[in-house]
């Protein structure tokens, strides 16, 4: 078993140490730039072996060694810098999706590929219609990682533990996400006992906003996605069936068809085992079809290339 990740800036190296902490696998480092994965791999391995953890990381420039990993997390392409939308990167991220997903195609057909580049809808789209794998093993982090932030925001306003909220968020990792409020509570209880609507309203936009907030404050956002793609990738080695959002492609679901984006999953060990179907309300389903129409849109240029 292996863990291949392609592309090994902040966020490939942020995922590789966050799986080596859970001692998930091996992994695979892979970046065209020569010495990259390489220092990144042993200046992990020293801190997973003072940890007395047992996954090694092994960085290499060539895709062959690819084959036969089980996972493959494909974050190469450019980032977003400040200032950019995720969908500014579609045209130069998409031809590096196109390619990587040949190569993956070619050297690991049976792995379960987790895409983590930007615009993230249609670079799931993308990578799914390049390497032709089955539908519930392409797999986009995206949902999860707004989650992350959906849930600081509101342990931040209620003061309560982090352990007791659960919460959700689908639609487009863009500018259409949506924070699902009904479906989110305190131990159990809905936010609405917690928090009026008005501050309910502020996390909801903050959660929107943040990761451009953090890109302008430091470059790059590197631990919460790193993590995220972590407990993907934990759920379905260990056949967990966690209920994680991931951006996944939608055969009728949704009244939707041939396209991914973020929606509720179980997430096991034969990839996205179910596709979890929320009634919405008015609003929340205007807010969802902005961010198909987005993530479509997005689709037919590339299609046009
Ligand atoms: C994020 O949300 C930039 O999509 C990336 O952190």
């Amino acid at each position: 078993m292996t863990i291949t990740i392609v592309g090994s800036g902040k966020v490939g190296a942020a995922v590789a140490l966050n799986c080596g902490l859970r001692e998930l696998d091996d992994i695979l480092l892979l970046d065209v730039i020569d010495g990259l994965p390489q220092g990144e791999a042993m200046d992990i391995n020293h801190q997973l072996s003072e940890l007395g953890l047992d996954s090694q990381i092994k960085g290499s420039n060539s895709y062959e060694e690819m084959k036969n990993s089980d996972f493959i997390v494909l974050v190469a392409g450019m980032g977003r810098k400040p200032g950019m939308t995720r969908m500014d990167l579609l045209n130069k991220n998409a031809s590096i999706v196109k390619d990587v997903a040949t190569q993956i195609s070619k050297h690991a057909n049976n792995a379960t590929l987790v895409v983590v580049t930007n615009p993230l809808d249609p670079m799931t789209y993308l990578a799914l219609k390049t390497t032709k794998f089955n539908k519930n093993k392409v797999i986009g982090m995206g949902g999860m990682l707004d989650l992350s932030r959906f849930k600081s925001y509101i342990h931040d306003a209620s003061g309560c533990s982090r352990a007791s909220i659960q919460a959700m968020v689908i639609s487009e990792h863009g500018e259409n996400m949506l924070p699902l409020i009904r479906f989110s509570s305190i131990g159990g209880i809905p936010i609405s006992e917690f928090l009026s609507k008005e501050k309910t309203q502020e996390i909801f936009d903050k959660t929107k906003k943040v990761a451009a907030e953090v890109i302008a404050l430091k470059g790059a956002t590197v631990y919460a996605p790193g993590n995220a793609v972590a407990t993907m990738i934990e759920s379905m080695i260990k056949n967990k069936k966690e209920v994680i959002p991931v951006s996944a492609y939608l055969d009728g679901e949704y009244g939707i068809s041939d396209l991914c984006i973020g929606v509720p999953v179980v997430l096991g060990s034969n990839g996205i085992e179910k596709i979890i179907e929320l009634e919405l309300n008015e609003y929340e389903r205007k807010t969802f079809d902005l961010g198909v129409t987005s993530v479509r849109e997005a689709i037919n240029l590339i299609n046009q290339k």
